[in-house]
Formats: C-alpha cells, structure tokens, sequence
C-alpha cells in the first residue's frame, strides 16, 4: 500500500521540516523527489539522506515566488504526478502589527509562491493524463490565532486556491486537497520562537506544546505520513478536502 513507485513528485521546501520528512518519505515510497528550495545547502542535506537510503532526489534552487524560476524549474522536471505545496514563511503579529512589506512579503511566498507552482503543474498534469497535488494550510486558516494576522490570511488563502483548484480540475483527474497541521516541531517553530521571544524560549516552547490538548507538538514524520495517504493511489476518491492534523487543537480545546 501507499507505493509511489514510478511518481515524480516536486516538494517545495523539501530541505527542512515537515517538507523534508516528505520528501524522505515519499523518496522511500519509490518516487523521484524533486526538491524546490531557496536554502541550496538544505536542499542537498535531504537529497544525501534520500541517496544514502537508495533513493533518487533532486535539487533546484529557486525562490517559489518568482514566477520565471519556478517555470524554468518544472520546465526540467518535465513530468509531475505529485505537487506538494509545502515551502512557507511566518509572520507574528495582529493586523497593527503587520506592515505593507510584512504582508507583501507573507503573501508573496505562501500565496503566490504556491499559485506559481500550481500554474506551473497543472498543464504538466493535465497532459499526462492527472495528478494529485496537496497544499500545506494550516489550523491558523481556521481558527482565530493571536498574533497571526498575515499568516492566517495566506492559509485561508490556501484552503480557498486549493478547492477552486479542485473544482476545476475535476474532469482533468486531477485531485487537490489541503493538510492543516497546529504546531509541529521544526525549525520554522524555533526560528519564529528565538526571533520573537528572545529570553523566554523555554517558557514559549512549553506554552505551544500544550496548546495541543494532546500535550506535545506534531512531528514533521506524523504530516509526512498524512501526506503520502493522500498523494497515494489508495486515496483515489479524496479531492477537496481540508485534513486537520493537530493533537485534538480545533475540536477538543475546551
Ligand atoms: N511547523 C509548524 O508548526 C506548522 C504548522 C502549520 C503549518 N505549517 C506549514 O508547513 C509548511 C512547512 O513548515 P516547516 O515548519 O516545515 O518550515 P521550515 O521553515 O522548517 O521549512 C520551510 C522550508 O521552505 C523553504 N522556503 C522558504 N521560503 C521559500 C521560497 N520563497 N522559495 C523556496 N523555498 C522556500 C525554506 O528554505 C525551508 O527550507 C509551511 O507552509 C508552514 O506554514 C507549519
């Protein structure tokens, strides 16, 4: 079950977090990975981990936001079965606390960045007969969260590209669908932790941990075994669809 043997399938920001333990898994899975990442040094971290275990990776650098380097990129790619949308970027603060650059630079990575990809692989997709793409979203698209005026707006954005994408695609065989994780322990947390709270790290890192009613935060391992479930054949009649993976966050924080 859940082979993707003789799958491409293009990851962005497969060099670090949930998107590298993708990529890994989808590599052991039996699929080319092709990693889109701007951090050229991350990137090849993955593709050694995926070589080493006898898989096969590749790596390109380019910034998801830049609509010329993302075309060139799938353009040597050449076929794609798989689009996982998972590169993005955080912003903390309220909508007071969100500058004209902040939001556009939000909204350049996590909305068009992912826009670009999907303009890119849909024709690719179409051609070969289907495909199956998964956008990462987020609980934050969802629920109120403090703090995350920006974030939150570029995954509901997510959620709202993905099912258009669904709809319009349907005939095309092509199936869409969104993960919507809370809080998983990556670098992208630590990052945003060291940055905005400097001196109460500890303090931070215990307070997300239990904003999961489950206790703890997510492991990229735990998204990425979500992930190959949906992008596997085995989920053939899953499109349009948001799935919440979140120790209990939305419907047990009472
Ligand atoms: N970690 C969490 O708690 C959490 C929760 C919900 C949703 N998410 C979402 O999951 C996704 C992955 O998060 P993560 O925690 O693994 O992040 P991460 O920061 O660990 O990894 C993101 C990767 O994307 C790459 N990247 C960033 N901007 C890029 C660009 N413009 N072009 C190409 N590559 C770029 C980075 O270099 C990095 O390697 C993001 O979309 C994030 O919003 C994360």
């Amino acid at each position: 079950m859940f082979s993707l043997k003789n799958k491409h399938a293009v990851i962005t920001g497969g060099g670090s977090g949930i998107g590298r333990a993708i990529s890994v898994l989808f590599a052991q899975q039996g699929a080319t990975v092709h990693i889109i990442e701007l951090n050229t040094d991350a990137a090849a971290q993955t593709i050694d981990e995926i070589k080493a275990a006898r898989g096969s990776a590749f790596g390109y650098t380019a910034d998801i936001s830049k609509q010329e380097q993302v075309l060139d990129v799938f353009r040597q790619v050449g076929k794609v079965d798989v689009l996982v949308n998972n590169a993005g970027i955080a912003h903390v603060g309220s909508l007071e606390g969100t500058t004209e650059a902040d939001l556009d630079r939000i909204y350049n990575v996590n909305v068009k960045g992912a826009y670009n990809a999907l303009y890119a692989a849909i024709p690719v997709m179409k051609a070969n007969g289907g495909g199956v793409i998964l956008n990462m979203a987020s609980i934050a698209a969802t629920v109120g969260i403090t703090d995350r005026f920006a974030y939150s707006m570029s995954k509901g954005a997510i959620i709202a590209m993905s099912l258009s994408v669904a709809r319009d695609y349907l005939a095309d065989n092509i199936r869409c669908n969104t993960i919507s994780p809370a809080r998983v322990h990556t670098p992208f947390v630590d990052g945003f932790i060291s940055k905005n709270y400097p001196g109460r790290e500890d303090e931070i890192f215990e307070k997300l941990s239990k904003s999961q009613p489950i206790g703890r935060m997510g492991k990229p391992e735990e998204v990425a075994a979500l992930a190959l479930y949906l992008c596997s054949d085995e989920a053939g009649f899953i499109t349009g669809c948001d799935y919440p993976i979140d120790g209990g966050f939305i419907k047990l924080n009472n």
